[in-house]
């Protein structure tokens, strides 16, 4: 028998208000068709005055909790996966343990921009096997609009506010890739690429600070990385593209998603899509997917996942995991 880092509940949160590509018009020139056919973005959630990163993780956190069946004692640690948290410190993961009513465990946060969740991942997975916890709470939550310049029509169109949470625990499983849980993973990041996608705020200049990217640069590594983060995945854990039931990426662009899937040689059917209703929701895109897509009915217990990103710093990565 084998241990292994279980998904045992999943949820998501997103702010009430939509905001349609139209919206946009009355500030910039831009138009619902350009932002449709260059990203595939057709609205996305903004959250309210007040409601903060650690609100909506929060909020995730409470639905993964309820999916399981669990109480927040049960919880061993919590890790965020964040770039956009409320304060310099606390850590947002300290935040939600206080919402949460929890008085022990430990909790943190991870930042690796829109790749977070990836490596947020496969550091609960880490502390799982290690022993350090049975069971971990692993969110990813971003408030990205608070990172706009919104005179800036080549960025501010493509981001969104949410937040998704998986709760993993450990299982003793068989020790095959047949098994449930986190199967293997791959990370990666190369920082002569800091300069491609960055926020130029921060304690070096006393302000949050507007994200800035070279968005076809990025867009370049993306088609080159991200099939070759989860080709690499998969052949860590003995299976191959044919053996996937669903990729869920990183919901940055629809063309990134539907050039990685081609190049790993699996059907759009069968890759998770929710960029056109979020935008580009950082690290909370991955969480948020597996949810929504759970919630409607395409992943079932016991399908294959590739999740995959790429963002910030360069850093990418890959997740197989068996639901
Ligand atoms: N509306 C109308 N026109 C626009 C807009 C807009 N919102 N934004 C840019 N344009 C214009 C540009 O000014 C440019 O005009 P010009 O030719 O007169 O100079 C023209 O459209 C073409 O711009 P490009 O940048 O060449 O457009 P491109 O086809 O590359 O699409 C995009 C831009 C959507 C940003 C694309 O490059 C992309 O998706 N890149 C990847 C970005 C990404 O995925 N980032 C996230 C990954 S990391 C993370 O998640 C944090």
């Amino acid at each position: 028998m084998t241990l292994r880092a279980v998904v045992r509940g999943v949820g998501h949160y997103l702010p009430a208000r939509v905001v349609p590509n139209a919206e946009f018009v009355n500030w910039i020139d831009t138009s619902d068709e350009w932002i449709r056919t260059r990203s595939g973005i057709e609205r996305r959630h903004f959250a309210a005055e007040g409601e903060t990163t650690s609100v909506l993780a929060t909020e995730a956190a409470r639905a993964a909790l309820n999916d399981a069946g669990m109480e927040a004692s049960e919880i061993d640690a919590i890790v965020v996966a964040t770039s956009t948290a409320d304060f310099t410190f606390p850590s947002v993961a300290t935040m939600v343990q206080s919402n949460l009513g929890m008085t022990r465990g430990f909790a943190f946060d991870l930042q690796a921009v829109c790749a977070g969740y990836v490596y947020a991942l496969t550091t609960a997975n880490a502390l799982i096997l290690a022993g350090q916890a049975k069971t971990v709470l692993v969110i990813g939550a971003e408030t990205f609009s608070k990172l706009m310049d919104w005179t800036d029509r080549s960025t501010s169109v493509l981001f969104g506010d949410g937040a998704g949470a998986l709760i993993l625990e450990a299982q003793e499983q068989p020790g095959t890739n047949q098994d449930r849980g986190i199967l293997a993973s791959d990370l990666n990041s190369d920082g002569q690429f800091k300069d491609l996608l960055y926020v130029d705020g921060g304690v070096s200049t006393g302000t949050t600070g507007h994200l800035r990217m070279q968005g076809k640069e990025v867009f370049r590594h993306a088609i080159e990385k991200l099939a070759e983060t989860a080709h690499t995945a998969l052949e860590k854990a003995g299976l191959t593209s044919d053996d996937v039931d669903w990729i869920v990426p990183h919901q940055a662009n629809i063309r990134i998603i539907e050039g990685t899937a081609k190049r790993m040689q699996v059907p759009m059917e069968r890759v998770i899509v929710t960029v056109q209703d979020h935008g580009n929701t950082s690290a909370a895109s991955i969480p948020l997917a597996i949810s929504v897509g759970r919630a409607r009915g395409q992943i079932k217990p016991g399908d294959l996942i590739v999740t995959e990103a790429i963002g910030g710093g360069l850093a990418w990565g890959s997740v197989v995991l068996r639901i």
